[in-house]
Formats: C-alpha cells, structure tokens, sequence
C-alpha cells in the first residue's frame, strides 16, 4: 500500500441531527448530538489510511482540550503527526453542524481563528517515500510555494489539490496540481452551472491536470489531460442517513484507486461508489464497504 501526506486542516465538528431544518430564528430539539474530529483533509485521510494505506498529516493544532479528541481519533487511525504544528495559544477550528435526519443533508458554520499551515512548517517535511501528495487548497501563496517545492524536490510525486472554496488568486495553484479536485460550489462561484463547460474552462487554466467535479447526488464528472470527458453517476445507498464528508471520502476513493493504477475513469466510478455507501452510514467508517474490482462495488453490511 501506498505511503500519502496531506496537508489541510482537522477540526472538531459538533453535529445536531434534527427531523428537518428548522427555519430562521425557531428553535429545536436536537434529536441527537455527536462530536466528532473533522476536517476535509484530515477526513479523507482516515478513509484513506482504512484502505490500508500509510497516512501522515501536515496541519495545524492548539494546545486546548478540544485538540485532544482530533489526535485521539487520528491516531486511532494510524495517521503520522510527526509534521504537524502545534501551537500554546488559541481554538482548534469548529464546526456547528445541522444533519437533517429527513434526507442526510449537512448545514455547517464554520469558525476558525488560526493560522494556516505555512510554507515553513512544509519545508520542514521530508518528501522521500512518500507515493502520493494531497494539499488542501487553501492560503494561495503558502500552497503555491508548497507546491513549487514539492516538485522540485520531488519531481516524480503525484500532487492532487482540492478547490472547495473561490479564495483570492486560487487558481495560480492549478497549473501546480496532477490532479485538481473541484467542488460544484466552486464551480458555482465561477459562474458555471454545466459541470463539462466549467470544467473545460479549467483545462485552459492547467492543461496537464486531470480534472474532476463532484456534483453531489449527481455523481462526478471528469476531464482528462487528454481532453477526455468523464461521467460517474451517484450510488445512493438504500436509505442516506449522513453526508457530512461525502466529498472528502469521494476525494479519497479518487486517490485510492489511482494508487492501485485505475484509469481516471474506473477512479471516478470507484470513488462514486465508496461516498455514496459513506452517504449511508454514519460518520466516516468504511469498514462495512467492500471493493470487488477497481471499478468498486459497494455492498451494505
Ligand atoms: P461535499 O458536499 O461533501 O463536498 P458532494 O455533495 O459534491 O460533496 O458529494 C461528493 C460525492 O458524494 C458525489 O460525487 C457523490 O458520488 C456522493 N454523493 C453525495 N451526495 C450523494 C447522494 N445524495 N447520493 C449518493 N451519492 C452522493
Ligand atoms: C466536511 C468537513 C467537516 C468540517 C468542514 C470544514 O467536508 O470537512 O468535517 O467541519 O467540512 O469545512
């Protein structure tokens, strides 16, 4: 299996299940309350290291109590810290989310009051052995040096970055990536609503990258370097209970069955099919999902 470094962020999430979301200024009766370690990368990394692959993660965490229960549950999953700074004063990044019990979908307000992972704290890594880099797209000119640097140091390492969010100059990073991983909120922010326009559009920003677009319950879709387009239809499982990280774990099915040689195509399939067996259990376990090709094939335990 393969050796990954992400480098993005964990927070703690406090998640309220409720029958249906309330309206503006009602109140509620959660009929559930759970508290759970999140973060995009961080999240995909725990699927990833499920998969049997040898995880480490570059973030940033805060001497407090909250921080305890996101390394408690990293380290439960086998996930290297060794390059992660902590720092003496401050919150780990919060999540209040809303999980409406009635059809699975997440409400989140996000705080977040630290700094980011810099530029430093990465050089500070050392990139021997490792099979894959994945980065979180987040403070453009940190990343973008990152980047630079991995390739110079490690020219062979493949790099997928994650575009969640339009963020000032985010797309200077795109010619950096192998593989860009876009949310449909951000394709949504560029204007786009037809998710091969967009991503054909992204293709004259990073012509050597494979692109790809989740599009919630409408599956993925894909671009190749190529100029090939791509399409995965969603696998909803028999009933959607949570989807609070479908895309982290969809990012993390991606990277999987590329690792295992897939074709951009047979990863975005695979990849379809874990997050939406992730869209029928709770939180971020995958043990019951079973991959019978490389294509995947989800069978609920
Ligand atoms: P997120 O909002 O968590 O970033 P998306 O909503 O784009 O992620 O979903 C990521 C992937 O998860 C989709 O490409 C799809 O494969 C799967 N997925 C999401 N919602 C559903 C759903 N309702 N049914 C089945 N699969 C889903
Ligand atoms: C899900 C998630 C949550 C976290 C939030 C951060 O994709 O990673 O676990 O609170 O998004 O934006």
């Amino acid at each position: 299996m393969a050796k990954i470094l992400g480098i993005g962020i964990a927070t703690l999430d406090i998640i309220n299940t409720v029958e249906g979301y309330p309206a503006e200024d009602a109140e509620v009766r959660a009929l559930e309350q759970q508290v759970r370690r999140g973060g995009n990368c961080t999240n995909t990394l725990v699927i990833l290291s499920q998969q049997g692959h040898e995880c480490s993660w570059g973030g940033v965490l805060v001497d407090e109590p909250d921080a305890e229960r996101i390394v408690a549950d990293l380290r439960d999953h086998g996930i290297d810290l060794g390059a992660a700074r902590t720092l003496l004063h401050g919150k780990v990044p919060t999540s209040y989310i809303v999980l409406n019990r009635h059809n699975g979908s997440r409400t989140i307000i996000h705080y977040r009051d630290l700094p980011e992972f810099s530029y430093e704290d990465f050089q500070r890594i050392d990139l021997r052995g490792y099979d894959w880099l994945h980065v979180e797209g987040r403070n453009t000119e940190g990343t973008l040096h990152m980047l630079v640097s991995a390739r110079e140091r490690r020219p062979d390492l493949p790099i997928s970055v994650e575009i969640e969010k339009p963020r000032p100059a985010i797309e200077r990073l795109f010619p950096h990536a192998d593989l860009l991983l876009y949310s449909r909120h951000y394709a949504s922010a560029c204007g786009h609503d037809e998710p091969q326009a967009f991503l054909r559009a992204m293709h004259a920003i990073a012509p050597a990258a494979d692109l790809i677009a989740a599009w919630g319950e409408h599956g993925a879709y894909g671009l190749t370097r190529g100029g090939a387009p791509l399409h995965s239809p969603a696998f909803p499982p028999p009933r959607i209970v949570d989807t609070l990280g479908a895309g982290d774990t969809f990012n993390a099915g991606l990277i999987d069955a590329l690792l295992r040689s897939a074709s951009l195509d047979q990863a975005l399939h695979a990849a379809c099919h874990l997050a939406g067996y992730k869209c029928g259990v709770t939180g971020l376990i995958i043990a019951g999902y079973h991959i019978e090709s490389t294509r995947g094939t989800a069978t609920h335990d």
